[in-house]
């Protein structure tokens, strides 16, 4: 499992991304009647991840912070557009979306952004690699 790419040295990130990634593997094999009440645990429990995550981003000023945090929105609002197929009664298109689009997404973001950022909480980038960033101003970043 050490060469899984949820796996990044961080134990509150790989913790989490363990059971996010538990719990997208029961929704893969899950009944279709299921699949509302697993489409709030996983919005529940991917929000509830997120905040953990960017509280230890911030505690430990992680620079691409602002970018990663976009990601985050970018994915929760795959939630909401899974909840409106939900709500169409588009079960084939909810099904899609717990079983392949969100999952697809969230491994991503593990094997990019937040490859990354575990470089920079466990020490393999410091202030000289990521000098060069061009990054949002505070200002700008908070509106
Ligand atoms: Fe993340």
């Amino acid at each position: 499992m050490t060469n899984s790419p949820m796996m990044l040295g961080v134990p509150e990130m790989d913790e989490d991304h363990l059971a996010i990634a538990a719990l997208f593997a029961r929704i893969a094999t899950a009944d279709d009647a299921e699949l509302p009440a697993l489409l709030v645990e996983a919005e529940t429990a991917t929000i509830e991840h997120f905040a953990r995550e960017e509280a230890l981003m911030a505690k430990h000023d992680v620079p691409i912070l602002f970018c990663h945090i976009a990601q985050h929105k970018k994915l929760l609002a795959e939630f909401t557009e899974a909840h409106a197929e939900l709500a169409a009664g588009r079960v084939d298109l909810l099904s899609d979306m717990l079983r392949r689009v969100i999952p697809d997404l969230i491994l991503a973001h593990v094997a990019s952004v937040d490859r990354v950022t575990s470089m920079w909480l466990t020490g393999v980038l410091g202030a000289d690699d990521v000098a060069g960033l061009r990054l949002p101003e505070p200002s700008v970043a908070a509106g």
